[in-house]
């Protein structure tokens, strides 16, 4: 059997091949010369399966794609704390080369608007990094997300630069502020050299799925993204990675975004999928036109809308009683749904019998998860009853209930 998902993402293309709205990128020379009837589409889930359609294997680069995975490797290099000192964290409702500065610190709004990502890359690695270190950190750390070694393509770096006058701009204001230091035409070099890396909508889809799982890289395994961050990165991109357009966009399409002037689009739904596309043609606020219908469909005809509320997070218990003890099982996926009826059947069951938690059909059990099944086998413990666990899949080690005492474990 061939899979349908391929099928699908072949005629969704198919049905926007015709569409010819928009206008490639003009201000460099480079990307003017782009093909503008490319078009390409990713879709990795967060077990790592990838489909694609299209061309899905021809290279260009990142652009403004960039800033979310350069943000995430800036977070870990310095901390939360310094960076939000840096660069805050609100929507600018205004273009992505504005300078957008918060009226009281000066701080560029958020990571989105070039303002904020130029900041961003003059923090990577540490402050007494060289700017060649500062480009080495965001190709590899990139290369470890997209699992293949990228490079960055030097003809795109020169074109930007030769014209960079409105970053400059930018970054000689922030350094007037005291927000940027160091050398200012070398971290506008270096930002554009990040800009101008290359990668494929397959490379941009396993990159989104690593944020999707909290860090993990789907394909390889590794934890390449502490969770908090992965976390801090899609919020900032749900705010702002549609920059003038962001609220629109979350509204109607729902999946946290982000675009790059080479047509290149990037969106991911957490612990679902990272979505990669690619058409150069853009819309007035500077966004892959047809990207943005390719989105608007897969968010249509798949439900993948952030705010969908579709029972994925509802998960139940149930309780059996006999011979003396109340038996309570669940399944799937434990969190808050799960765990809190697990408790209210602690609750309700008859206090002369012995309680059994069975996770035999549990899959995950998350950190909230853990903490009420353990607490609600301490309390049961309290009142004198016996309190037992069966867990033949491994999916609650080391069961301590917090007074250095364990469950009975049942096989
Ligand atoms: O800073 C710039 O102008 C570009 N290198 C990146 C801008 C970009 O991709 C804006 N996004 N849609």
């Amino acid at each position: 059997m061939r899979s349908p998902v391929p099928d699908y993402l072949e005629e969704v293309l198919e049905a926007l091949r015709e569409d010819r709205d928009g206008q490639v990128a003009g201000y460099i020379p480079e990307l003017a010369a782009a093909d503008p009837e490319r078009l390409g589409i990713a879709i990795t889930t967060a077990l790592g399966r990838t489909y694609v359609a299209g061309d899905a294997d021809v290279e260009f680069s990142i652009q403004s794609i960039s800033k979310p995975f350069a943000y995430a490797a800036a977070l870990m290099d310095r901390g939360a704390g310094t960076v939000l000192d840096a660069v805050g964290v609100e929507p600018s409702g205004e273009a992505f080369n504005e300078l957008s500065l918060e009226q009281d610190t000066r701080r560029p709004k958020n990571p989105m608007i070039n303002a904020g990502a130029i900041t961003v890359h003059s923090l990577l690695v540490g402050e007494a990094a060289s700017p060649a270190e500062r480009v080495e950190r965001a190709r590899s750390f990139f290369s470890r997300l997209a699992g293949r070694e990228l490079r960055v393509d030097e003809a795109v770096c020169a074109s930007e630069l030769d014209a960079a006058h409105r970053n400059l701009a930018l970054a000689h204001m922030l350094r007037s502020y005291g927000i940027l230091t160091g050398d200012v035409p070398a971290v506008v070099e270096g930002y554009t050299r990040q800009c101008s890396i290359l990668v494929t909508v397959r490379d941009l889809s396993v990159m989104a799925a690593t944020l999707a799982t909290g860090g993990v890289q789907p394909v390889t395994g590794e934890q390449v993204i502490d969770p908090s961050t992965a976390r801090q990165v899609m919020a900032i991109m749900a705010a702002a990675g549609m920059y003038d357009g962001a609220g629109d966009w979350l509204v109607r399409v729902g999946i946290p975004a982000k675009s790059g002037v080479a047509g290149g689009m990037v969106g991911v739904l957490p612990d679902l999928v990272g979505v990669g596309t690619f058409s150069p043609r853009l819309d007035r606020q500077g966004n892959s036109h047809r990207g943005g219908r390719l989105f608007e469909r897969l968010s249509q005809d798949m439900g993948m809308h952030l705010f969908a509320a579709n029972g994925s997070r509802l998960d139940a218990a149930r309780a059996t009683t006999a011979e003396g003890t109340t038996a309570v099982a669940l399944e799937g996926v434990v969190q808050l749904t799960a765990a809190t009826e697990m408790l209210d059947l602690l609750e309700t069951s008859d206090p002369a019998t012995a309680v059994l938690l069975d996770l035999e059909r549990v899959h995950t059990v998350t950190e909230l998860g853990r903490r009420m099944l353990l607490e609600g086998l301490r309390r049961i413990r309290l009142d004198g009853r016996g309190a037992a666990l069966r867990d033949p899949r491994g999916v609650l080690p080391e069961p301590d209930l917090g007074d250095g005492t364990f469950p009975d474990i049942v096989g």
